[in-house]
């Protein structure tokens, strides 16, 4: 049995968790900052170090006391070092690193996209690679060949927004509260999603790649008329910005759906993973599960508690990492750029 503390402080969640054999999870504490931020309508990079700094003991403790373990029971602490903001990163990596020194555990260094893509194993037994696995989030949209736990290849990413930053920023547009997902799966609840008929940017016939900063233009000129950037919104009836949230998901969603369809027949994959904040998004699992279910894919998700950031997909992924003995070592850095893309 191998027990792994994972650390996650990429963004603006304080996270640990305490996992067995990377899929049983003994805890998973998340400390949101949310409100700390939607005053801004997003992330603040300062802000979020600083609380990081102010609620990582308590984290650590509560992962420690619900899972019941000591730092005896402890065999590795496995940390996000890249990507995310730096500032943010920095507070993970200098915990975990003080930690492995004075508990005198091997330190283990995770790229959190990678973690999104393995999420959907966590607590699954069967194994569900090679997949392709789309990877959405606010500040990733990829696609990925997953072969194994740490043969992740890169298929195509956004060469633009990523979907969850699109989400957020047409809420924004729309007085809608951050983050933008979740109020824009609530209020398109009622909409039509073909009342507006927005724009599929699909790029080249084979392209893999995303680009979602067209659909964002195109809301904004719905919202105010073509060539205007203010005061539509004073008018808007309820049921139009229903509509506007419902036509809007189902562009980004149809996107995303093609994608990762035009991936499994490039790639000849069976089966389809999704992770990431936006994979929390209901239009767009239930669109996944038709489609996989008609073309007969395996079809999974990340569980809802494991699409938001969080520790438990950190130790997951560094379970398999302290498998193959991959340790860093004391001097490890934090960078701000994924490996893979
Ligand atoms: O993975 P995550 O917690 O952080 C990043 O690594 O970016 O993802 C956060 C993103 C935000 O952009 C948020 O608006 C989006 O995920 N999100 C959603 C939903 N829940 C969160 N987007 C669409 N529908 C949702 N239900
Ligand atoms: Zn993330």
């Amino acid at each position: 049995m191998t027990t792994i503390l994972g650390i996650e402080t990429s963004c603006d969640e304080t996270a640990a968790a305490v996992v067995i054999d990377g899929r049983d999870v003994r805890s998973n504490i998340v400390a949101s900052q949310v409100e700390l931020h939607r005053k801004y309508g997003g992330v603040v990079p300062e802000i979020a170090s600083r609380a990081h700094i102010e609620c990582f003991d308590a984290v650590i403790h509560e992962a420690m006391t619900t899972a019941g373990v000591t730092p005896a029971d402890i065999d590795a602490i496995a940390v996000t070092n890249r990507p995310g903001l730096v500032g943010s990163l920095l507070i993970g990596v200098t915990a975990a690193k003080t930690l492995a020194w004075v508990w005198d555990k091997p330190l283990i260094a995770v790229d959190h996209v990678l973690a999104h893509a393995i999420s959907p194993s966590i607590g699954v037994a069967e194994n569900l690679w090679p997949a392709v696995g789309l990877i959405v989030s606010g500040g990733h949209t990829s696609l990925y060949r997953v072969t194994d736990f740490l043969s992740v290849e890169l298929l195509g990413s956004t060469i633009d927004d990523a979907a969850g930053e699109a989400f957020d920023k047409v809420a924004m547009m729309l007085g809608l509260p951050y983050p933008g997902g979740p109020s824009i799966q609530r209020a398109a609840d009622g909409g039509d999603p073909k009342a507006v008929d927005f724009p599929r940017t699909l790029l080249d016939r084979d392209s893999l790649d995303f680009s979602f900063s067209g659909i964002k233009t195109a809301v904004l000129y719905t919202i105010h008329g073509k060539g205007k950037t203010s005061g539509g919104l004073e008018t808007m009836s309820p049921q139009r910005l229903a509509d506007i949230c419902a036509s809007f998901q189902a562009a980004v969603v149809d996107v995303l759906v093609k994608k990762t369809m035009r991936a499994v027949a490039q790639t000849g994959a069976t089966s389809v993973v999704i992770g990431g904040g936006v994979a929390a998004n209901k239009a767009l699992r239930e669109a996944l599960t038709e489609t996989c279910a008609d073309r007969n894919l395996r079809f999974a998700a990340a569980p809802m508690p494991y699409c938001v950031d969080n520790g438990a997909m950190i130790a997951a992924l560094g379970y398999h990492l302290h498998q193959r003995n991959q340790y860093a070592s004391l001097d490890l850095a934090a960078s701000g750029t994924t490996m893979r893309s």
